[in-house]
């Protein structure tokens, strides 16, 4: 590869903004990266000049750096065996399922764990070789919790910030981990280490004073040789005004009013949208819908379910599976109790542009957001943004991150069916005005709490941070 680009700002993450695809028929194609990591991001890179940093989503292929939609990206190559060792192994077979309440076994195996660390330090040099002299590196998410020591080790002049998107798990959990000590030192080479909640970050401190023996005080870790390390918490959010802005466009509420028309123009339309994922609670959900109709709680006359769900991590075994119970869960719902032409679910097994899922946004009167676990969850936030009228409904689980700052939110629990068909009735059974009053003052909350007021919380706090104590260490 020649010399990569400099850049003073560099956000270090497992994925680049843009995926490569190879289409039916071979040709390959850019198409924009899922999760809410990148719809999170990109704005902030593209307002704060600098390089992303991250894998191109297809395996044994090397390329060279280049400019999209005004980013400098630089790809990090993975080979077929990385892939599988510590992408879908690693990443997605050990800490995503361990990280989420263990909602799924967590496998923990030696060779994934070396394939986990050997890419961590791929990213670490290709971020040492990108950063300019006393440059700020972002390193994001639990795929390259390694990096921040590697990184400091090679590059001792940077600033250097970790953010975790996803939930950080209680101690009694993470002690599961073979390798806890080594992800707490990896760590602890960033300045700042940035969560999505107060009770994360204080978890986090907890296990470095428990299991690594370094002093702490308050959120502030004292490490042997002088440095600092802080904790904190930063709910991350979305580019709140671009979603209003597509909302209000007459060609998406055309296409809402489309989409309203092709499912029947029901009296309501519930609407799920999410990474076909097992922490987002899809059985829960549908099955509560279903029980509503089957017993007549409602008409099916009256209510549709449309659930998207975006193709995720396709060949790891627990989605595979889960892809399985999903299409046979619809199957037998829509058989059950639909007739000609009233299909009770719509089940779209694909991902969207950005302007049809604000089109949807418009069309649902309530969104149904009920993950078993989530670090923030940023569709519930996109569907507030976009009720610039101040109609619909949020149903949210009470185990989302979004749930902490989205207060007049229809809360459930999703593990309790019954309560949630209360909770999905309750919704379609309020008064507008009701309704209007809850909306309005969530999407207040989330128009003033946007993504630029979180990546400028946390780039602020990391610009300064104390990052040294004197000889003498406090308590
Ligand atoms: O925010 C969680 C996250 O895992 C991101 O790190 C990731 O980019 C996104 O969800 C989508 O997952 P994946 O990159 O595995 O497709």
């Amino acid at each position: 590869m020649s010399n990569p680009p400099t850049a003073a700002f560099v956000v270090v993450a497992n994925r680049l903004p843009v995926d490569r695809v190879t289409l039916p028929g071979g040709r390959t194609a850019w198409r924009t990266s899922p999760g809410g990591l990148v719809s999170a991001l990109k704005p902030v890179l593209q307002r704060n000049e600098g390089a992303w940093i991250g894998w191109h989503g297809a395996p044994a292929e090397e390329l060279e750096p280049f400019v999209d939609d005004g980013l400098e990206l630089v790809p990090v190559p993975l080979t077929h065996s990385e892939v599988e060792e510590y992408y879908e192994g690693f990443s997605n077979g050990t800490l995503w399922p361990l990280y989420h309440d263990v909602v799924a076994p967590p496998e923990f195996h030696r060779e994934w764990w070396e394939a986990y660390v050997r890419v961590n330090r791929r990213f670490a040099q290709r971020a040492a070789d990108v950063a300019e002299r006393g440059g700020v590196v972002w390193v994001q998410d639990y795929q390259l919790q390694l990096v921040p020591a590697m990184l400091r080790e090679m590059r001792p002049d940077l600033r250097i910030g970790f953010f975790l998107h996803i939930p950080f798990p209680p101690t009694e959990l993470f002690q599961q981990m073979p390798w806890r000590r080594q992800i707490l030192e990896g760590l602890l080479g960033a300045d700042l280490v940035g969560f999505q909640h107060q009770g994360a970050s204080q978890n986090f401190v907890r296990l470095v004073r428990q299991r690594v023996g370094h002093k702490t005080h308050r959120d502030t870790v004292y490490l042997p040789d002088g440095r600092l390390v802080t904790a904190g918490s930063f709910p991350i959010s979305i580019d709140a005004e671009s979603f209003e802005k597509l909302a209000r466009d007459p060609a998406t509420e055309q296409r809402a009013d489309e989409i309203r028309e092709e499912l029947g123009a029901p009296k309501h339309v519930l609407l799920g949208i999410d990474r076909l994922d097992y922490t987002k609670g899809l059985r829960q959900r549908l099955r509560a819908f279903g029980e509503l109709l089957a017993e007549g709680s409602i008409d099916l006359d009256d209510a549709v379910f449309v659930q998207v769900a975006t193709p995720s991590r396709e060949r790891v075994d627990q989605y595979k599976v889960l892809r399985d119970d999903i299409d046979r869960l619809v199957g037998r719902i829509n058989g059950d109790v639909g007739r000609i032409g009233r299909v009770p679910i719509t089940y779209l097994h694909s991902s969207y542009p950005k302007a049809e899922m604000a089109a949807l946004y418009r069309a649902a009167d309530i969104m149904v957001v009920t993950p078993l676990r989530d670090g923030m969850n940023l569709v519930a936030k996109e569907y507030v943004a976009c009720r610039y009228d101040d109609q619909g409904a949020l149903v949210l689980s009470e185990f989302a991150g979004a749930a902490d700052e989205l207060k007049q939110a229809y809360r459930v629990n999703p593990y309790d069916i019954n309560g949630m068909k209360a909770t999905l009735l309750q919704a379609m059974e309020s008064p507008d005005r009701e309704k209007s009053r809850r909306m309005r003052s969530m999407r207040k909350y989330v128009s003033e709490h946007d993504i630029d007021r979180w990546a400028k919380s946390f780039l602020d706090r990391l610009a300064g941070s104390e990052t040294h104590h004197d000889k003498h260490p406090r308590p």
